[in-house]
């Protein structure tokens, strides 16, 4: 619901549990009044009065300086001298952009933003969106603040749109949402770290003075850091405390952070990072950011996570594998790596069909002359010597045992030792005059260009076209230097990175559109492109490289910050594991997979009876359960990033089911005893478990017993309301 005090000029955007609130100051200045529980009042008309003067700031507004007053948007060279969400360069070059308030809209629904990906409302939803313009009338440059207001799902969608009315202006930086907090004291700031198979672990620290930030400046969103912070209160739980997440719906180079000055005011901020960012606006030319999802929990970061994880599954992922049950896969890469060939794969899809797998993923390897991570990339036919029968007859022989078949790609990238790359050099992100250092032996192609994203559209139409491909691993393992295109002026060099993500999100939305019935599935050397604006197009991802089944508690725990157990592709596989030699049991790496979207990287043909057997069972298991681990509401009980131990519990739509995962990490013999306190239940009501009955009051106060006492106990409890 969004409400303008007309009287006071406030504006007030409500949604169930949460309201913000923007206030036009002096007629000119958009302030941010307030974010946090929805209010039934509106705010003291002497709200901002509680300022005190401060001494050295410029005062611009009276007593007050734009530099102390929270502002909704601010710019660079004002009186404002805090990080700010907008920078331009003039043709006189001058650098001060001044924005003052011109006026408001309330449009029912949410416009789509052009060229990028975004949450979107369905009919039905109480959504409404509210536009403010502010311009700055000296350079003709106009700004209008986009606030899509979900109410139900207790979210809000901001974004910025600049329109250039006046002379060629340079934008360098424009953040799609910043937020300033007064009394602002005692706060932490919450993101997600890592790399390459250890991807989105939590890291938690103190707010302090200055500015504290991450980014990516790889070129894409990155295994490094995710696009989302957390703003929240000191001893801030899993189930209390007031939380404020950003995160932002972009799969390239962005900045998030805080700036806390020395009054306790502090300004949060996400958007694209301005390093390496430079774009042109010629007169009448526009500039869209892209969109940052902002949710305010006052019940700890679990409300927060499961405001984003409804959203996203439902508001942001599209398409017919939205809400449907999805595939279980085997997916030959760790079976085989480079060394197969089309009766190898025949083989492990007669094994998959044994324990109902359903589809069939041939992994690298089959295209062109790549037989080692050397060659290849950018040629996207058949093998002819591994795929002698090419691969319609290859996806009729899987078709023939029951499954579907599925391919990998890494359409971003070109080897230089590839027919795409000696016949078009140009076609691949460069800097003139300077070598282009490749990593995996790979450069990244110029999404940036029109002609490639064609090239790209139009390789892969022909592969999906000939053959029965009903599942696409879309793959990009690399991060991006020396980043230059041949088709862009000198001027416009520092668009390109932003470029290519929007040349990125045309072939991704060209595709999928095409290709409705394929189910397409995001990876970048596991999770390092694991981010909103690639759900948009693929409702899951391949969370990460790393698939031993104790690393994988953490990671995919720390995904749940953000991301529904629904996007989290999790798969089955052999021990020792390949990426750092753990030993699990069968039971654990099945049970820690389940929750996400299930499948299986192993030989099936070598599994012992047993695993066959547990195998079998886990997957009729997955299939009776999945509805719960996927549209259910999580709540994170343990966390293995402070225990030895994890305890997940997700909780049905219906609120019938409830589902208790417990995985220990590491054991300790003759340990304490544990009393995992559950949650969300019908206190009055009994659920039954296996043949014992409990009241909803004992499980959430009692607690279910657990002992730690050996690695590794796996354990799912399946409790059923009478
Ligand atoms: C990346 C992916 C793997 C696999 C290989 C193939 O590392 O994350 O799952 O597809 O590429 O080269």
């Amino acid at each position: 619901m969004i409400v303008f005090d007309s009287e006071n000029k406030i504006f007030y955007l409500s949604t169930n549990n949460t309201t913000y609130a923007m206030a036009v100051f002096g007629e000119k200045l958009l302030l941010h009044a307030y974010w946090g529980k929805r209010l039934s009042h509106p705010l003291s008309p002497d709200w901002l009065d509680t300022l005190e003067f401060r001494p050295l700031a410029p005062l611009d507004f009276g007593r007050f300086s734009t530099d102390m007053l929270p502002q909704e948007y601010s710019t660079f060279g004002s009186a404002d001298l805090r990080i700010a969400a907008l920078g331009a360069e003039y043709g006189d070059g001058s650098y001060y952009t001044r924005l003052e308030y011109v006026g408001f809209e309330i449009v029912e629904g949410k416009p789509a933003l052009e060229g990028l990906p975004a949450t979107y409302c369905e009919e039905g939803d109480k959504v409404e969106t509210l536009v403010i313009h502010l311009a700055d009338s000296l350079h003709g440059l106009h700004v209008y603040l986009s606030y899509s207001v979900f109410e139900e799902l207790d979210a809000i969608a901001r974004s910025a749109k600049i329109v250039n009315l006046g002379e060629r202006a340079e934008i360098n930086r424009a953040f799609s949402a910043t937020v300033d907090f007064i009394g602002c004291e005692d706060r932490e700031l919450v993101h997600l770290d890592g790399a390459w198979v250890r991807e989105r672990s939590i890291t938690r620290r103190a707010v302090v003075p200055g500015i504290q930030s991450i980014e990516s400046r790889n070129g894409c969103s990155g295994a490094v850091h995710n696009p989302f912070i957390a703003l929240c209160d000191k001893n801030a739980t899993e189930n209390s405390g007031n939380v404020y997440g950003f995160s932002l719906v972009y799969s390239g180079n962005f900045s998030a952070g805080i700036d806390l000055g020395p009054f306790n005011s502090a300004r949060a901020y996400i958007g694209i990072n301005p390093q390496n960012f430079n774009f042109v606006l010629e007169n009448g030319e526009s500039f869209q950011t892209p969109e940052a999802v902002l949710v305010y929990s006052a019940e700890g970061f679990g409300g927060m996570s499961r405001a984003y994880h409804k959203l996203y599954r439902t508001r942001l992922c599209r398409g017919k594998f939205r809400d449907i049950p999805r595939y279980v896969v085997l997916n030959s890469w760790e079976t085989t790596y480079f060394t197969f060939d089309e009766n190898t794969i025949v083989d492990l899809a007669r094994d998959a069909a044994k324990i109902g797998v359903d589809t069939m993923v041939l992994d690298d390897g089959w295209f062109s002359t790549r037989t080692t991570d050397r060659a290849g990339l950018g040629d996207w036919w058949e093998n002819p010597d591994r795929l002698p029968s090419g691969l319609g007859w290859l996806a009729d022989e899987v078709n023939k045992l029951g499954l579907r078949f599925g391919l990998w790609f890494e359409p971003e990238m070109v080897n230089p030792d590839s027919e795409l790359y000696r016949k078009h050099p140009e076609w691949a992100l460069r800097t003139p005059g300077r070598e282009t250092t490749p990593t995996r032996s790979q450069v990244t192609l110029d999404f940036s260009r029109q002609d490639v994203c064609e090239y790209i559209i139009d390789s892969l139409s022909s592969i999906l076209d000939r053959a029965n491909i009903e599942y696409v691993k879309w793959d990009m393992n690399r991060y991006m230097s020396e980043v230059g295109s041949a088709a862009l002026p000198a001027e416009r060099q520092g668009e390109v990175y932003h470029r290519y993500i929007l040349g990125l999100y045309y072939v991704l939305e060209t595709l999928t559109q095409k290709y409705p019935d394929v189910l397409f599935e995001s990876c970048s050397s596991g999770g390092g492109r694991f981010d909103p604006g690639m759900l948009y197009y693929m409702p899951q991802v391949w969370t990460s490289d790393n698939s031993d089944a104790v690393d994988r508690l953490r990671i995919q725990y720390g995904t749940s910050m953000v991301y529904p157990y629904s996007s989290m592709s999790a798969h089955v596989s052999v021990c020792p594991n390949h990426t750092q030699g753990r030993i699990t049991p069968f039971e654990m790496r099945c049970n820690v997979a389940m929750p996400g979207q299930l499948g299986f990287e192993l030989n099936i043909g070598k599994c012992s009876e047993e695993e066959l057997e547990l195998s079998k069972k886990t997957i009729a298991k997955y299939r009776e359960l999945e509805d719960v681990f996927h549209k259910g509401d999580l709540y994170r009980l343990v966390s293995p990033f402070e225990k030895d131990y994890c305890a997940l519990e997700f909780v049905s739509e219906d609120k019938k089911r409830v589902i208790l995962c417990i995985d220990s990490q590491r054991g300790l013999f003759n340990g304490p005893d544990q009393y995992i306190k559950m949650e969300a239940l019908d206190p009055d009501a009994q659920y039954r478990c296996g043949d014992k009955t409990y009241f909803g009051e004992y499980l959430m106060n009692f607690g279910v017993h657990f002992c730690n006492k050996r690695e590794h106990i796996s354990e799912m409890l399946i409790f059923d309301k009478i």
